[in-house]
């Protein structure tokens, strides 16, 4: 539908502020944030090289001298949003949030450099973008593993991005609310409360963001005394990815790591370890209340992402997302709609997300072309009928959250108008 595809573009036009993109135009996120920016790069990458390389710049130009890239950055001194740059009192050259995001702008960039078909020249010209992604991934290794056990830890649930997932609500249980909590809450006057996080969860997320602060966001204390501690198979498999690709990226120009090489063999061995064939279940880690988390969760599924080099788990992990689908009309729910936790309309606890969609199908097409149409085929319905929300129903395909969401014109572009 070619008028899809023009409202998608215009869709990411109208929310493009100076160089970097808003999540969508309404008040709900008034910044740049990091895995939508990555999202939002891709999508420009089909019709406006310039913008992409823009919106990957910019992102960079908040990361902070040890290497982390930010979850928020705060371009403008915007107090519409909570908590906003005066509650997290941090960033470099630019204000931002303390904790960070998925590092799928890596995957994208190699997307974006093997589908243009750039030139060993040209890629070289975008050497110093490689270099800061290899700093970040570094600082990941070195801050969120520091005894070297080949998993990475969360210390935040906004540091997932799926930030509301049932997957949190073991290690969110055990949090002690701040007694002097100040701070107002504005999403629910946009969005219905209905399809927001509950306020025991923000209170948890904001007295999670305070313990942060007064440690001065600083990486080497974290690990130990943030009061979030979570191996999470998503963003594991989100992050042997972005290491595999850097690698690639990385001999694109002339370099080498042994650290990140040495990094993707551990961090895979334990990776596959996080996932039961026989039992066909995915165990996450609490390390903070040293216990397992068990829920099926489609982010579990990024696990087919990774591109994990064993055959035989990459087919039971297909056998087992089929069954996590069944008699599903929309697809994927984000919680399996028959697990207790699942709810049709709530943030992250059950709707469907087009990035998870997309991230999923990637990681289908070397491993099952024909379910990875099907894959394709939905979401792209879905979005033509529905048009960019935020969040869609598993059970009617309604949209909810936000309009005119960016990543979901972005990636409606992409499946779209690529095949690859
Ligand atoms: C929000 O405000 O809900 C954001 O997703 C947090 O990163």
């Amino acid at each position: 539908m070619k008028s899809t595809v023009n409202l998608a573009k215009k869709t990411l036009i109208n929310n493009r502020r100076s160089k970097y993109t808003l999540p969508t135009n309404t008040k709900l996120y008034p910044a740049q944030w990091n895995w939508d920016s990555a999202f939002i790069a891709l999508g420009y990458s089909n019709f406006n090289l310039k913008y992409s390389f823009q919106e990957i710049e910019t992102l960079l130009s908040g990361q902070w001298d040890d290497g982390m890239i930010p979850h928020i950055l705060f371009h403008i001194r915007d107090t519409n949003y909570t908590p906003n740059y005066k509650a997290w009192n941090c960033g470099n050259k630019v204000s931002s949030s303390g904790i960070t995001q998925p590092p799928i702008i890596v995957s994208v960039l190699r997307l974006i450099f093997e589908r243009q078909k750039f030139s060993k020249k040209e890629i070289k010209k975008y050497s110093s973008f490689i270099l800061k992604i290899e700093k970040y991934l570094e600082w990941f290794i070195r801050f969120r593993d520091p005894k070297k056990t080949g998993l990475i830890s969360i210390l935040h649930p906004w540091e997932s991005g799926y930030d509301n997932s049932p997957l949190w609500d073991k290690p969110m249980s055990k949090i002690k609310i701040d007694g002097n909590l100040s701070y107002k809450r504005k999403d629910n006057l946009i969005v219905k409360e209905s399809q927001r996080p509950l306020k025991i969860d923000y209170d948890r997320y904001v007295t999670i963001k305070n313990h942060l602060r007064r440690m001065n966001y600083d990486p080497k204390k974290l690990y130990n005394k943030s009061k979030f501690n979570v191996v999470d198979v998503g963003f594991n498999s989100l992050f042997l990815k972005a290491l595999k690709d850097l690698d690639f990226l990385l001999g694109c120009i002339g370099k080498r790591s042994f650290l990140l090489k040495k990094y993707i063999i551990l961090n895979e061995s334990k990776l596959i370890k996080l996932f039961n064939s026989k039992k066909m279940k995915f165990k996450n880690k609490d390390i903070k209340n040293n216990t397992l988390i068990e829920i099926p969760s489609i982010t579990n599924f990024f696990m087919l992402f990774a591109d994990l080099n064993n055959n035989l788990i990459n087919r039971n992990l297909i056998k087992s997302l089929k069954i996590y689908y069944k008699n599903e009309k929309y697809l994927f729910p984000s919680i399996n709609s028959k697990h207790k936790s699942f709810e049709e309309e709530r943030y992250w606890r059950g709707p469907v997300w087009i990035n998870c969609n997309w991230i999923i199908y990637q990681g289908l097409k070397n491993k099952d072309k024909n379910l990875a149409k099907i894959i394709r085929k939905k979401t792209i319905n879905l979005v033509e009928k529905k048009k960019f929300r935020e969040y869609y129903s598993c059970k009617s395909g309604l949209g909810m959250g936000a309009n005119n969401f960016s990543w979901s014109a972005a990636l409606y572009l992409d499946f779209k108008l690529n095949r690859s």
